[in-house]
């Protein structure tokens, strides 16, 4: 079933050219995208008062990734709730929001119990999952099949990226309405299709990110800068290499960084910063010259073409991804720490497909 492969996370990470293919098949029609499991219920969402997505995990980090682009297109204030912390706070959901749940599974326990809250205080429940017959797929009002394939590795990673572009198709469905922005939905709809080519172009970067787990390997700590659209991809990056390298790592918002993480910055702490072009791309320069003026050890994600004016004199180490809209560089930018995860495990020679203390599916509180 590895075919070819040694592990199933390695696959699967191998496998996101075709697993994207599969979540877009037959929802981009001419000039719009075709939700078959929302399309009764858009007129009902874009009169919501507020979105929620509710996850845990990999899962809570792809909602975080689309996030910014459902705002836009939306124009609905959207919130961010882990399942468990929802639950802790008895956090208020009225009956005029949208409480989307995503979930790769469709199993999950706190998510499951976030969603009866929600279904009981009123809320229109949608569901994202990779799992058709599931529960979250049952008991939800309505959804979207994220349509992956099945992913064995305990480490989520094609689910990611389909759970990514599957939100952002529920954006420009939800915001289908708005003549403000035809031209931006236009040009994403036209550039969605390119995407697995753009996912096969990064994925030929695996041997150097083999060489770069074998400069990380015998790190204690790692740490993964981003802000905007790839706030997200810091946090997702650092789980991948938590969960399966056993490495402490933590992904940070760049805008906070004055606010304390600088107090870690030596000459030993490797941090990775995400610089590629987007509207944050000026605050991201700016955040490298304040770490390179402390001497940081820096591994800068920047846009193809981009290396030689980011780091001029070459103190750092350069991943150079391909550019694509902003709203889908969070699925480009993963892939390389995808990659970068699955080395570093197998070079520390821990279990890939089976983490330490981890299961795939989380059944229980
Ligand atoms: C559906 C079919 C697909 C077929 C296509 C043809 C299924 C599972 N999907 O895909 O095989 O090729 O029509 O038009 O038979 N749902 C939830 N909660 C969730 C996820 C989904 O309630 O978490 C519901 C949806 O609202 C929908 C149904 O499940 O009613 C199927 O969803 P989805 O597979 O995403 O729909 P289509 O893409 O239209
Ligand atoms: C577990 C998995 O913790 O559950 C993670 O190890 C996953 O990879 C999380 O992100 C949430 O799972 P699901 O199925 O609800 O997306």
């Amino acid at each position: 079933k590895k075919g070819n492969y040694d592990h199933f996370m390695q696959k699967e990470i191998h496998e996101q050219p075709h697993s994207l293919t599969t979540t877009m098949r037959g929802r981009l029609k001419d000039k719009s995208v075709v939700l078959g499991g929302l399309k009764d219920h858009l007129k009902t969402i874009r009169h919501s008062r507020r979105i929620i997505f509710v996850g845990c995990g990999t899962s809570y980090n792809a909602a975080l990734a689309a996030r910014p682009f459902l705002e836009l297109l939306s124009g609905i204030p959207v919130a961010m709730e882990l399942a468990s912390d929802l639950l802790d706070r008895e956090g208020p959901i009225y009956r005029e929001d949208t409480a989307v749940f995503v979930s790769q599974s469709g199993e999950t326990a706190d998510t499951l119990l976030a969603l009866e809250y929600a279904l009981s205080n009123g809320a229109l429940c949608v569901g994202i999952t990779n799992t058709v017959g599931s529960t979250l797929a049952r008991k939800t009002h309505c959804g979207v099949h994220i349509n992956a394939g099945c992913e064995i590795g305990v480490a989520s990673t094609k689910a990611y990226t389909s759970q990514i572009v599957v939100i952002t198709m529920m954006a420009l469905a939800i915001g289908a309405d708005k003549l403000s922005t035809q031209s931006r939905r236009e040009s994403i709809i036209n550039t969605l299709p390119d995407l697995p080519d753009k996912v096969r172009e990064v994925l030929k970067m695996d041997d150097q990110m083999k060489d770069l787990a074998k400069s990380l390997m015998e790190m204690q700590s790692l740490l993964i800068f981003g802000r905007g659209y790839n706030y997200a991809t810091a946090l997702e990056g650092a789980l991948k290499v938590k969960e399966v390298a056993l490495m402490h790592s933590e992904g940070m918002l760049a805008g906070e960084m004055k606010h304390g993480p600088l107090a870690l910055v030596d000459e030993i702490l490797p941090i990775i910063v995400i610089a590629t072009r987007d509207a944050c791309f000026s605050q991201q320069k700016s955040v490298i010259q304040q770490l390179r003026a402390r001497k940081g050890r820096l591994i800068v994600m920047c846009s193809k073409g981009d290396a030689a004016s980011i780091c001029s004199g070459g103190s750092c180490r350069i991943i150079e991804v391909p550019l694509v809209p902003d709203c889908l560089q969070p699925v480009i930018n993963i892939i390389p720490l995808q990659l970068l995860a699955y080395h570093l495990t197998v070079l520390r020679g821990y279990d890939v497909d089976q983490p330490r203390n981890l299961a795939k599916s989380v059944t229980t509180q």
